[in-house]
């Protein structure tokens, strides 16, 4: 649309406010880490896809040319053969993990697959899964689909809007349920967990609990070992910055490993496997959950995200996220709930992940209009939801602040009107 005023909008309240808290941000300067390519672009969908970290470039270079080129497959005995084990250690501290406990390997879906078949596998007499319906659709296909194949059934708690299912989950807990499956933060309202508190409630129930942080990792502090959690899985192409499609985590506390066994024994998880023994014998430890040959461009990539969460330090990282949501929330409340958008995620600071969300009945349209002509980039989730991440590491407040007038202008002029087309396929 010619003529759409871009900002800043110096006149609008909370500007100040906006300049101010950026100054004030101690990690201000690691959005300089990042490749921007068009610094009017406002880029809310970091809890999607990640920004690409600068660092990326030249470490693939090198992978490429000198390792892939020149090593060819020397290379895997160089430097390759262990990169996820030596990755996962990296992410370990990041999640409160020790080492040895955690690994990239395949995608999340695949590794939520492995572990809730290994949990219901030891399960003898307990036949139940307990989940809610806050959790992300993969997570629960795949509870389906191995409650079905072993036998059980999946009991899914029923979640009113962003209010907490605590007392739900607590009923739904009882002798039959061997797992509780949750997603830390929920992608759509952004609801954040006391991971502590439910993994003792599932705990006292005799359930253990599979942790999707996929939304939490990178942005929010997480203490898996005094939490007392037994597994967990999430992406890494979120806030860990890792890239599109890159391989996930997957965690299993230590006292647990030699009781799970891989639904999948890939040779990859084999205790030697260039013995190319015909019978599987499972490594030790962790490394038994690997299931094939790893995507090496895509680890290497990995390792700048990584690097950068480690050096800002998740408590700096989330005192920013919560002083982002803060104020996006406090400008939705003047701006744009006026406008017939509604906050769809938690007030409650504590309770919120890095993510906003607002319904609002035209999200379709307005969040093409965002993207085409407002340069904000959001995502939508059916049917009325519009998601904001908000992404510590390189997000500002003054693109909070420019993002919700850019909002406000569209909603107000009616200049979402031509947009009301066909759904995209990845929206
Ligand atoms: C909470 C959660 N779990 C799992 C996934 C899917 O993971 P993957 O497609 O890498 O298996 C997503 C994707 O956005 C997600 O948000």
């Amino acid at each position: 649309m010619t003529g759409f005023h871009l900002g800043p909008f110096a006149g609008a309240t909370g500007f100040s406010d906006a300049v101010g808290l950026d100054e004030a941000d101690p990690i201000f300067d690691f959005r300089e880490r990042y490749h921007v390519a068009d610094p009017e672009l406002i880029y809310l969908d970091g809890n999607s896809l990640g920004r690409l970290p600068r660092a990326v470039l030249p470490r693939l270079e090198e992978l490429v040319v000198d390792q892939w080129g020149d090593g060819l497959i020397r290379s895997w005995n160089e430097t390759w053969w262990d990169l996820q084990i030596a990755i996962g250690e990296r992410l370990a501290p990041l999640i409160g993990a020790l080492p040895g406990e955690v690994i990239i390997s395949d995608s999340t879906s695949v590794n939520l697959y492995k572990l809730a078949m290994a949990a219901l596998g030891v399960s003898e007499s307990r036949r139940k899964i307990v989940t809610d319906d806050a959790n992300f659709p993969t997570d629960l296909y795949v509870l389906r689909g191995v409650a079905g194949a072993l036998g059980g059934y999946v009991e899914m708690v029923r979640t009113e809007g962003s209010t907490s299912p605590m007392a739900s989950l607590e009923a739904a807990l009882d002798e039959e349920a061997a797992l509780l499956s949750l997603s830390s933060t929920a992608f759509k309202s952004g609801y954040t967990y006391d991971i502590a508190g439910v993994t003792a409630l599932a705990h006292r129930a005799g359930a253990s609990v599979l942790w999707d942080l996929s939304h939490s990792a990178g942005v929010m502090p997480i203490d898996l070992e005094a939490s007392g959690a037994d597994m967990a899985v999430g992406c890494t192409y979120k806030y860990l910055n890792g890239g599109p499609g890159a391989p996930a985590f997957l965690y299993v506390r230590r006292d647990l490993q030699g009781s799970l066994a891989s639904p999948i024994p890939g040779w990859w998880g084999h205790a030697e496997p260039f013995a190319f023994d015909l019978d599987y014998q499972p490594a030790e430890g962790i490394r038994s959950f690997h299931s094939g040959t790893m995507p090496i461009l895509s680890l290497a990539a990995m390792e700048a995200g990584f690097t950068d969460v480690a050096e800002a330090g998740i408590d700096r990282i989330r005192a920013k996220s919560v002083s982002l949501t803060e104020f996006f929330i406090r400008q939705w409340e003047e701006h744009l709930a006026p406008l017939g958008f509604a906050l769809a995620s938690p007030l409650d600071p504590e309770r919120r992940g890095s993510h906003v969300s607002l319904s609002h009945p035209e999200a379709w349209p307005l969040d093409r209009a965002l993207i085409e002509i407002g340069m904000v980039i959001p995502d939508f989730r059916a049917p009325d939801n519009l998601r904001f991440g908000l992404a510590p590491l390189y997000n500002t407040h003054l693109e909070v602040h420019t993002a919700v007038q850019r909002i406000r202008a569209i909603a107000m002029t009616g200049a979402h009107a031509p947009f009301a087309g066909e759904k995209l396929t990845v929206t």
